[in-house]
């Protein structure tokens, strides 16, 4: 097996940067759920590393899940289809959900969670994401929570992947050029 840094080509995030990030959302999210049923349900598998730093960090006593939903496989690019591979059985009826995910890019994931969540009849839908790619936005979405603003470039580590590699990269980077050409 060869190493995870020989295919990296520069950080974008550091490891004091994320914990830093991470601790400054979880003290916003408690100021502004505090005294609400709130459920917390992270988006496998990228959401991970974010999500178990994310929760020591939220000081209520919240539910947490997860659910899957499907990806881009093995490209860089998102098919558009969202479907939901592993839904969450909490039942959310006048309850708060708290969606945790690496990146939002198009949107479509989070657009399509949205529309679900809407029909269970939460009480309300927060999104927080470790990172947010507004410039790729298709969809009418926006996350309530953003840990770091990226630029137009296919980011790995602390959770996201490359064709299923790279996610435990303890900070956040941008792969090699030849490693996806
Ligand atoms: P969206 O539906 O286009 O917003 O895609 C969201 C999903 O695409 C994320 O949950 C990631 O799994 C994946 N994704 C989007 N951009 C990147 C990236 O730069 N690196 C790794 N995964 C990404
Ligand atoms: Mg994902």
């Amino acid at each position: 097996m060869e190493k995870i840094y020989n295919d990296i080509e520069k950080i974008l995030v550091s490891k004091e940067e994320i914990k830093k990030r991470v601790k400054e959302l979880g003290e916003q999210i408690t100021q502004d759920l505090e005294g609400e049923d709130v459920i917390v349900i992270g988006i496998l598998k990228g959401c991970a590393l974010f999500f178990s730093d994310l929760i020591r960090e939220i000081d209520l006593k919240v539910d947490v899940d997860f659910m899957i939903c499907s990806s881009y496989a093995n490209d860089t690019k998102s098919s558009g289809n969202v479907k939901i591979i592993k839904d969450t059985n909490i039942d959310v009826k006048n309850k708060v959900v708290l969606i945790v995910e690496d990146i939002i890019d198009s949107g479509r994931t989070m657009y399509n969670l949205k529309e679900i969540f809407k029909v269970r009849k939460c009480k309300a839908f927060k999104v927080c994401t470790l990172l947010n790619k507004q410039e790729r936005r298709e969809a009418d979405i926006e996350a309530d929570y953003i840990g770091f603003e990226v630029p137009n470039e296919f980011v790995v580590g602390y959770g996201l992947d490359y064709a299923g590699k790279y996610r435990n990269l303890p900070e956040v980077g941008v792969l090699k050029p030849e490693i996806y050409s």
